[in-house]
Order: structure tokens, then C-alpha cells, then sequence
């Protein structure tokens, strides 16, 4: 679909409405090798090569990107109070129209995607494309076999019906940590299942979303891009 020239370099984040108007006023801005001076020209944004300063802009319909969420900072897109994910985002990443796909709680850390891509966020999070999401807890009391098969039964809590998931644990720097594998993001879901067993969750990070693992390399707050191999493989059916 064509697109004026100041809306396609916005969009790609080489600054606003104004920034880019002046950019391409001041003839540092080529379409097919022509410079162009109109910012309102229209451009095919899939089709033509346009560079600013010489360097080819590298368009993309949409962002992807994964962050290592911290605790204390909301998976919303704005709030008057409180620091959202996007408030953390650098502005290279930044762009309008992003959201978390799937939320996490506030207190919950661990691997978030965010997006402008709408339907991809509805594939991602749809029950019958069955994206399976794994999650570390630190529990009150230890996990048991019985925690296990309760979870792998499938958990009815508060007139709420959990699918059945997975449950084992492993050892983390000398301490067992729960593992948890859920293919559904009700509201609270891994705390309200212990709780349903009678423990409690004291920390939770999520560490995969389908085949996608966090990358441990990203600080907390941390983003980046996801590749085109990442984004296809949460899409994976299963976690582990
Ligand atoms: N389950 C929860 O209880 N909280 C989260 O943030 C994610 C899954």
C-alpha cells in the first residue's frame, strides 16, 4: 500500500512527523536513488529503496521484540501511576501502535513479547494455536509427586477450570525451583494453581513461550529485536 514519505520514515523511527519533514526538505533523503524534497510523495514502503544519508532504510511492517521483564513494572501499555514496559523500551525500539502480547503480572519477571502486529499477538495467545508457556517458581513449601499429578489432572479453583500442565522441578545454584508448563494465560494462573494445592508462589519468571527461550543475556528492562528463526519458533507446540 503506498504511504506518504514522512508517515514510512516515522513510522521506522527516524523521528516525528517534524524531524522527518525537515530531513527530507533538506535533501538528505533518496527514493530509487532520486532525492526527494515532498515529504507527502507517495512511496511504496514493501517496494522502493529509500535511504537517508546514503543508508538504505531497513523497513519493517512491524516490531517483534522480546524483553527480560523486570518485577515492579506493569505489562500495560500506559499508566498514570506506575512504570510500564513500554516506558522502558530504548527509543530505537520504540514505536506507536506496541503493546505486550500476554500479559504478566507486576510482580512476575521474565520473557515478554511486545508488538505492533495485532494478529500475531491473536495467533500467539489463542487456546487452539496451543503455545505453551514455561514458567520458574520459587514455591513456600517444596513441590510434591502429588502437587504433580493434581496440576497434570487438571486444577478446578474458584469455580475456574485450568487445563491440565506440567509440573516438575529442578535444582537452580544449590535450590529447587518448580517448572511449570501451561498452555492457556488466565488471570494469575500459575499462582492460583499452587494455590489451589495449598502452596505459594513467592517469585515467578517465565522463561519460554512455545519453542522461544528468554535470552539470559538481556538484562532486566532489557529488549531486543527477535529474529525471523525466533518469531517462528514460538510457534513450536511445546516448550520442552
Ligand atoms: N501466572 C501468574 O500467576 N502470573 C503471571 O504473571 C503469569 C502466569
Amino acid at each position: 500500500m503506498p504511504e506518504r514519505l514522512d508517515k514510512f520514515l516515522s513510522s521506522q523511527n527516524l523521528g516525528s512527523r517534524k524531524d522527518v519533514t525537515l530531513l527530507v526538505r533538506s535533501g538528505r533523503v533518496q527514493v530509487n536513488g532520486e532525492t526527494v524534497r515532498d515529504a507527502a510523495q507517495k512511496i511504496e514502503p514493501e517496494a522502493d529503496s529509500v535511504t537517508v544519508d546514503g543508508t538504505e532504510v531497513a523497513y519493517r511492517k512491524h516490531l517483534y521484540l522480546m524483553m527480560n521483564k523486570p518485577a515492579g513494572v506493569l505489562s500495560a501499555t500506559e499508566d498514570s501511576r506506575a512504570q510500564t514496559v513500554l516506558d522502558l523500551l530504548p527509543p530505537e525500539l520504540y514505536r506507536r501502535g506496541l503493546f505486550p502480547a500476554g500479559r504478566l503480572d507486576k510482580d512476575t519477571t521474565g520473557l515478554l513479547i511486545i508488538t505492533d502486529d495485532g494478529d500475531f499477538a491473536h495467533k500467539m495467545l489463542a487456546p487452539k494455536s496451543h503455545v505453551y508457556k514455561l514458567y520458574e517458581a520459587e514455591t513456600l513449601r517444596p513441590v510434591t509427586e502429588e502437587d504433580a499429578e493434581a496440576f497434570a489432572a487438571g486444577i478446578t479453583q474458584g469455580g475456574q477450570t485450568f487445563a491440565p500442565a506440567r509440573l516438575w522441578t529442578k535444582m537452580r545454584q544449590g535450590r529447587e525451583v518448580a517448572l511449570v508448563e501451561i498452555r492457556e494465560g488466565k488471570f494469575h494462573q500459575v499462582k492460583r494453581m499452587f494455590q489451589a494445592v495449598g502452596n505459594q508462589v513467592v517469585s515467578l519468571k517465565r522463561l519460554k513461550i512455545g519453542g522461544l527461550s528468554l535470552d539470559e543475556t538481556l538484562p532486566a528492562g532489557g529488549a531486543r529485536l527477535l529474529t525471523e528463526e525466533e518469531i517462528g519458533s514460538i510457534f513450536m507446540a511445546n516448550c520442552t
